[in-house]
């Protein structure tokens, strides 16, 4: 625990990744505490690759609760992040109160300065708001001395956020509780359980800002009719089914489910009343390319999944990813001029049959996608011992790189 004395600040640096859902959340049953209408499952992403760096400090002599997001000032009376800041605040007390001795009490007293950043461009459309919520609530209770169960608090800032606070294979039980305290995310497998699986995220060029989940969920659940025979006699058995596949390391059984379950979320986005669409023609093109390579290899090698937006995040296992990456390399033909194509774990060039390039058989699309991320499956959020990662000064303020 950092020490605070006098004036001095105490400081605490973490990181959180971002996760992808193999079964989707989509709809709430309860909008204040953020409680879902289904079960979800999701594989927590590499760090490495994609994460959130939140620095969080307090100090007697601040005057306010304060925030910067990349670099801005945000508004801090937001009520999603209130939520956490009450929360984990309320479970600080608790434990001062139940006698727990190294609590450092400090940090309830005081106020505190939040600042964090992402390592991959917002503009890239991919859901920030998990790993930036896992991180908050991480961080936070790492400088107040809590620990515990932390995932129905990350819930409260944005529902996917609390699948963000494990590593590997992540599920979140719906829970049935109207305070929301059974409704939490558990650790299914951790990363080290699936090495060969890997994730290529296809960054795909958009015009426009898409429908919010915030939103877009809340139009699906008043309107969809779809959504509820998905959330009510779909989502149970699938996600049995799915679980047993990540248990069994079955990739076939795992593709299929995850591209039927993107593909039904999708369409209850089309169900939803206006409807919703987040795909767009790159977005069916990757679609349709996936299924004429399985097709080509009477395989299941390679599954997509989309979440609210057009980019694409594709799972398979290490031996397909080199040809994979030619394969999207050939159909979706890189900006000359443009920066790095692929980004991330290396992966190697390799040339593809013509056969192959028959057997899918479509229209190359240059520029279609701006890059490709390739990662895989990593641990959950963690502390950075190193000081020199504090994104906030000794004055409290961030740096200027942060
Ligand atoms: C399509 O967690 O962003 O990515 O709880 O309103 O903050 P809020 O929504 P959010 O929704 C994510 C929806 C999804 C599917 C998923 O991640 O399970």
């Amino acid at each position: 625990m950092p020490e605070d004395s006098g004036n001095k600040l105490t400081m605490v640096t973490c990181s959180a990744p971002v996760n992808i859902a193999v079964i989707k959340y989509w709809g709430k049953r309860d909008e204040e505490l953020i409680l879902p209408i289904n079960s979800s499952l999701s594989v927590t992403l590499h760090q490495d690759q994609l994460k959130t760096t939140t620095t969080v400090a307090c100090s007697r002599s601040f005057q306010e609760d304060r925030i910067w997001l990349n670099g801005k000032e945000e508004d801090i009376t937001q009520p999603r992040l209130q939520s956490c800041l009450r929360e984990i605040r309320r479970l600080a007390r608790k434990r001062r109160s139940d006698g727990e001795v190294d609590v450092d009490t400090a940090g309830l007293s005081h106020k505190v300065h939040i600042c964090s950043v992402n390592n991959f461009p917002t503009a890239a459309g991919l859901a920030s708001s998990a790993a930036g919520y896992a991180c908050l609530v991480y961080t936070l209770s790492r400088v107040m001395g809590v620990e515990g169960e932390l995932s129905v608090v990350s819930r409260q800032g944005s529902g996917s956020a609390c699948r963000s606070m494990y590593g590997g294979f992540v599920q979140w039980i719906m829970g049935e509780q109207g305070d929301g305290k059974d409704s939490l995310a558990q650790q299914v497998e951790p990363e080290t359980h699936w090495p060969e699986l890997r994730v290529l995220v296809l960054v795909v060029s958009a015009e426009r800002k898409p429908v919010g989940s915030t939103s877009g969920m809340q139009t699906s659940v008043e309107t969809s009719s779809l959504l509820k025979h998905r959330a009510d006699s779909v989502v149970p058995a699938r996600m049995k089914e799915m679980i047993e596949a990540v248990h069994k390391r079955d990739f076939t059984a795992f593709a299929e489910l995850t591209m039927k379950d993107s593909n039904q979320f999708h369409a209850t986005c089309l169900d939803t009343y206006p409807p919703i669409f987040y795909l767009n023609d790159v977005s069916r093109r990757v679609i349709n390319l996936v299924h004429r390579y399985n097709r080509h290899y009477r395989e299941t090698k390679v599954a997509y999944t989309f979440d609210a937006g057009p980019n694409a995040v594709i799972y398979t296992l290490q031996q397909n990813v080199e040809e994979f990456v030619q394969v999207v390399k050939h159909f979706f033909p890189p900006e000359i001029n443009g920066g790095q194509f692929l980004k991330g774990l290396p992966v190697a060039p390799t040339t593809l049959s013509e056969e192959l390039k028959q057997a899918i058989g479509m229209e190359p699309m240059v520029k279609g996608i701006s890059y490709i991320i390739s990662t895989k499956a990593g641990p959950g959020p963690r502390v950075m011992e190193d000081p020199s990662e504090h994104l906030l000064g000794s004055d409290g303020l961030p740096k200027e790189s942060a």
